[in-house]
């Protein structure tokens, strides 16, 4: 008996915690649920007892009506990662090629190889862009590519041009994965009308997820859309009674909640903002990135050591860059302070504003952590 509730103990210790400023390394939203969306879901727990819909037809009508597509067009999945996984199962052979960039959101290889897919990969430009020409190239004789738009790690965004010039040099049955899981976070200037671009281009699949603007990552819900034909197709690979009775009902909450959820969504672009203003003034490189991350490359500093997983908890890249989830005022100022620490600034950090404060005492040679930085990181 002691054991089965040790084992409950446990499970709930387990849980992680809605707040935790130094998880930094998954791109998650850094409150719990906005209030509404929270007691809508509290109330469906009542009916756990009872099944979901058999195929999530209701899901899939109301989030067909706020794109304003048709319901055929709309497939819906356990996190944009089952919408992915399905989209891969419907259109692809095992030996087909996948095009993806290089680094990209660690999922994809993954996928590619539960689908027994070949991957091509094309590295990122200088920027941590997708090299559009090269990725064409590559696409030529593979089944899917992948975009991801605004990219992960790096959180940049191509120009609007540039990918419908891409989209134009792809072969009609190339699949096109456009990725849009933080697009939420975009300013209207760098948005594309993804519903018009399904329309003209019948092999892109725009996916998108709950879990990161919206604030559900444990919710698990995601959904992709495109032209009728394919979203038909792809609708009879959608699995009986997989999405959770609660998805329905804390999308619609948050549909309802929309001016908290942009409130919400504001306080993270601008913390973003803060955070890239002060890692430049402390002569640090970082991509234009336009979600809720920040992804220094690894060029002249050993990030593995800044980060070493004492303090902030991020997400570190083979090449030796780190992207870094944006959170609260205080993941700002740990985060800061981590950076600070290793290269000798004493930084000072404002709570909840967005004026930027600097020591005088910053250091004039190598670092306070002996070995950490080269006095070169200091001039970018
Ligand atoms: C670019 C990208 N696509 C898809 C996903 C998967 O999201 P979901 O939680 O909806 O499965 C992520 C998650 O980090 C992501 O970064």
């Amino acid at each position: 008996m002691a054991a089965v509730r040790d084992a409950l103990i446990d499970a709930i210790t387990a849980s992680p915690e809605a707040v935790d400023p130094m998880a930094l390394s998954l791109n998650e939203y850094p409150l719990p649920p906005l209030p509404a969306v929270r007691s809508a879901l509290c109330a469906s727990l009542d009916s756990l007892n009872r099944y979901p819909e058999f195929l999530p037809q209701r899901l899939r009508s109301l989030i067909a009506h706020r794109l304003g597509v048709h319901a055929d067009q709309v497939v819906v999945g356990v996190g944009a990662t089952s919408v992915l996984m399905q989209v891969l199962h419907a259109v692809t052979s095992p030996g087909d090629a996948i095009v993806m960039a290089a680094p990209t959101f660690d999922g994809y290889p993954i996928f590619a190889r539960m689908a027994r897919l070949t991957t091509v990969t094309v590295p990122l430009d200088a920027h941590g862009r997708h090299d559009l020409e090269a990725m064409a190239d590559a696409a030529a004789c593979a089944r899917v590519v992948v975009v991801c738009r605004p990219h992960n790690p790096t959180g940049t965004v191509e120009p609007a041009e540039d990918l419908e010039r891409f989209l134009s040099r792809l072969p009609g049955d190339t699949v096109v994965l456009l990725d849009e899981a933080y697009v939420e976070f975009l300013a209207p200037q760098h948005r594309i009308p993804a519903t018009a671009l399904v329309k003209r281009f019948g092999n892109v699949v725009v996916v998108r997820t709950f879990s990161k603007a919206y604030g559900l990552a444990g919710l698990r819900v995601g959904y992709g859309f495109c032209a009728p034909d394919l979203g038909r197709m792809l609708w009879t690979m959608q699995l009986p009674f997989a999405v959770p009775l609660g998805a329905l009902i804390g999308v619609a909450a948050s549909y309802a909640a929309e001016s908290e959820l942009q409130q919400r969504i504001r306080q993270v672009t601008a913390e973003r903002r803060y955070l890239r203003m002060r890692m430049r003034a402390m002569g640090l490189r970082c991509t234009d990135a336009h979600a809720n991350f920040v992804y220094l490359p690894g060029a002249d500093v050993p990030w593995p050591e800044v980060f070493d997983g004492t303090g902030p908890q991020v997400r570190h890249y083979s090449d030796g860059g780190v992207r870094i989830t944006v959170g609260s005022r205080t993941s700002t100022r740990a985060v800061l302070r981590t950076i600070g620490a290793a290269m000798g600034y004493e930084e000072t950090c404002p709570q909840n504003t967005s004026g930027a404060t600097r020591s005088p005492s910053r250091a004039t040679t190598g670092s306070a952590r002996d070995g950490v930085m080269s006095p070169t990181a200091w001039s970018r």
